[in-house]
């Protein structure tokens, strides 16, 4: 990168930060509405993309498609199956047989054609004689064309009667019934392989009768000869000949099919089915997780989307999430009041919470992208954010945002506890480990052991979750993938949050503790007594810190800083008086007391202009808490006694606090009196220092400094005993301690 470029950066990132503290100062003033605006705005989004994942989840999924996730019913549902109905009616429909008009009139008057064919064959036979003309006349008068039937005819015509054997093969015809369909485009109009036969009777009464395909007559392979044969077994074979061609002659269709009716009758059978009703549970799993979503899976979903679009539901699931961040504010407002009041911790949570979602929300997107299927938990750095989140701020609230986030990504990805129990127990054992730190190098063992953790689990959901062997593989890959990422992440971003929040962190203090920093030196020159005091005040608190287990490194930079406002006038402040030049002498004593008063509030100014933390800023704030400045109300009352100056407000003479709010601003406030005090002694012993200590802290202890701050009785017990080591290490002349055997004879004397 080039130092143009690079200058460039710079210049933006300047920039970003100007318009962050601009945005910064104008909120400040509404404070808790635009962090309310903010929840709700984080709400919004979270409701809207968990609710577009309700409606859209099965439009973005079609057939084919693996699952990206266990895909269950979210309530009971009650559907009509549009298709089963369909497949009932269709059932039904092929039941019903096709309808025919069957025409009895037809028979009757074939029969009378008969009838008057076998007239004139009779009076020929008797006019005409012999056989041939017999023949001629037949043909004379168009009665047969074939000679050879008619020779047939006449040679058996009395003692056959042709005319009654005629009637009766057609009557069998007719009765069976004789259609110019064939077979199977009857089938076709209904697969029963039976007909209705519909025909009014002599009393005008409708009749049907069901008849079987086979027993019908087909105009075009009607096989006469078998008819015939099967009436007349034993008939001459040239009768039989006869017969067959001439009943031909008066076959023609007596079974019509009637359109009309057999549609009315589907109608009528349709209306009867009732619709198929399907039931689905809630919690019932209609695709599992990685299974391919077959056709009528794809059916249910789309009948899903119906009801998972309905209002009621979205109502409900709108109350439980808004119930769930009013109870995340309230629980953060109780228990973290800290992170709560402060807006840029604030704000960084939120946008923590707000990426694990956006994260949680397009994993199918990453999934389809690299073609795999993995779980929406492997996919969040999780333990980067549980890094981030526990060294910006506290165990507590750690906790709380990673169970917040693992709530919220459940709701995201319909429900799968899965995914909730991965991302609460790889992020909580980033926080429990990452607190145990020691250097920074650690890190990249913690991103090791993130990947072990996602290994782990992976091989338990391998069995609760049937995972295929490639699944298997792929996420084992990206649970160590997201184990580095999650490192880097974190060591990434953290100077980064370090910057645009101010916050206070491990290297941020380290940053601070360094004397070579232009303030520090600018208090070693312009006021060398007070940096000299610094210097032991942050190692008494320091030491005391340790003993009690609060940030000892906090208090160290607490000790360097909190006098820095002695910067504005150096000379008012005894410590840095050599010889006797006392600027106080020469002024009122309530004057001297509101000059030593400001170098609180230009130190907390100070200390903003340098972007010190708000930590530090608080210790410099709170070291004096409200005690009394007693020297000068000593000489201002003094001064009301000789008549010098008139009644003295005592207020006058008190600092305006606030009292130690943290155990570590509450400690510098007791190094710093005794330090100060320590300075009159001469030649003291251990017993006179821990005494002088234990007599300033129980003089802060019943002004009631101490109330705000948490300390623990034992606490001051245990500061007590590290600031009189570290005094009477301080104190280059050989301290006598108090021989333990002296004082056990001393004790048996008495
Ligand atoms: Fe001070
Ligand atoms: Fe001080």
């Amino acid at each position: 990168m080039s130092r143009e470029s690079l200058k460039r950066m710079k210049n933006i990132i300047k920039k970003i930060s100007e318009f962050y503290s601009d945005l910064a100062a104008q909120v400040k003033k509404h404070d808790m509405a635009f962090k309310l605006i903010l929840a709700f705005f984080l709400f919004l989004t979270v409701f809207y993309l968990s609710t577009n994942r309700f409606r859209k989840e099965q439009f973005d999924l079609k057939v084919g498609d693996i699952a990206p996730y266990d895909i269950k019913i979210k309530r009971n549902i009650e559907y009509v199956d549009y298709i089963k109905t369909e497949e009932k009616r269709k059932d039904l429909i092929s039941k019903i047989s096709p309808v025919f008009s069957f025409d009895l009139g037809i028979l009757e008057e074939e029969k009378k054609k008969v009838d008057a064919f076998f007239d004139k064959v009779l009076e020929i036979d008797n006019e005409f004689d012999p056989f041939e003309r017999k023949i001629e006349q037949a043909k004379s008068i168009k009665l047969m064309k074939d000679a050879n039937l008619l020779k047939i005819l006449f040679l058996n015509f009395k003692e056959n009667n042709f005319r009654n054997k005629a009637k009766e093969v057609l009557t069998k015809i007719y009765n069976a019934g004789v259609t110019d369909l064939d077979p199977e485009s009857i089938t076709s109009l209904g697969q029963t392989g039976n007909i209705i036969k519909i025909y009014n009777n002599e009393q005008g009464e409708e009749i049907s009768i069901r008849a079987r395909l086979d027993d019908l007559y087909y105009l075009k392979t009607i096989n006469y000869f078998e008819v015939v044969k099967s009436i007349y077994s034993s008939l001459r074979w040239d009768k039989v000949q006869f017969l067959n061609v001439y009943v031909k002659r008066h076959v023609r269709p007596n079974l019509l099919y009637d359109k009309k009716l057999t549609d009315e009758k589907i109608v009528n059978a349709i209306g009867l089915v009732k619709p198929v009703g399907m039931k689905l549970k809630k919690g019932q799993v209609i695709v599992r997780y990685g299974e391919e979503i077959s056709e009528s899976d794809f059916k249910i979903l789309k009948e899903v989307v119906k009801y998972s679009s309905e209002t009621s539901v979205i109502r409900g699931y709108f109350v439980v999430l808004l119930a769930l961040f009013i109870l995340s504010l309230l629980i953060f407002k109780i228990y973290s009041p800290a992170i709560f009041n402060n807006l840029k911790t604030f704000l960084f949570l939120l946008s923590f919470i707000f990426i694990a979602v956006l994260l949680t929300y397009l994993f199918p997107n990453f999934n389809s992208f690299l073609k795999v299927k993995i779980l929406s938990s492997f996919y969040i750095p999780i333990g980067g954010f549980a890094i981030l989140i526990h060294q910006l701020t506290n165990y507590a609230t750690s906790f709380w945002v990673l169970l917040f986030i693992s709530i919220l990504s459940m709701f995201l990805v319909g429900f799968n506890f899965v995914d909730f129990i991965i991302i609460l127990l790889i992020g909580f054992s980033a926080v429990i480990l990452s607190g145990k730190l020691k250097k920074r190098i650690y890190m990249w063992y913690l991103g090791l052991l993130i990947g072990l953790f996602y290994s782990v689990l992976n091989l338990g959901m391998t069995g609760i979750m049937n995972f295929s062997e490639e699944q298997f593989l792929n996420s084992l890959l990206m649970g160590f993938v997201n184990g580095i990422i999650s490192i880097i992440i974190s060591m990434g971003l953290y100077p980064l949050f370090e910057y645009f929040f101010n916050m206070l962190t491990e290297y941020k203090l380290m940053e601070l503790s360094d004397l070579n920093l232009p303030i520090m030196k600018r208090l070693l020159i312009e006021g060398p007594g007070t940096y000299n005091h610094s210097i032991l005040v942050a190692n008494m608190a320091e030491t005391a810190t340790l003993a009690i287990g609060a940030n000892s490194l906090l208090a160290r930079v607490g000790g360097y800083y909190h006098d820095i406002g002695k910067l504005e006038n150096p000379e008012y402040f005894i410590e840095n008086q050599f010889g006797d030049d006392n600027k106080h002498q020469k002024i009122k004593p309530s004057i001297s007391s509101s000059i030593v008063k400001s170098h609180v509030k230009y130190g907390e100014e100070l200390a903003g202009k340098l972007k010190v933390p708000i930590e530090i800023i608080n210790i410099i704030k709170e070291h004096h808490g409200t005690t009394m400045i007693s020297f000068f109300y000593r000489k201002a009352l003094e001064d009301v006694k000789s008549g010098k100056s008139e009644k003295q407000d005592m207020h006058t003479y008190k600092y305006e606090g606030p009292m130690p709010t943290s155990k570590e601003a509450a400690i510098i406030m007791l190094a710093d009196s005794v330090e100060a005090a320590s300075r009159a002694l001469k030649n003291p012993s251990y017993t006179r220092l821990q005494n002088m200590v234990r007599e300033l802290i129980n003089e802060r202890f019943l002004d009631g400094q101490l109330d705000d701050c948490s300390l623990t009785l034992m606490d001051l017990k245990k500061i007590e005993e590290s600031f009189s080591h570290v005094l009477s290490a301080m104190f280059h002349t050989r301290i006598e301690y108090p021989d333990q055997n002296q004082i056990k004879k001393l004790e048996n004397e008495n």
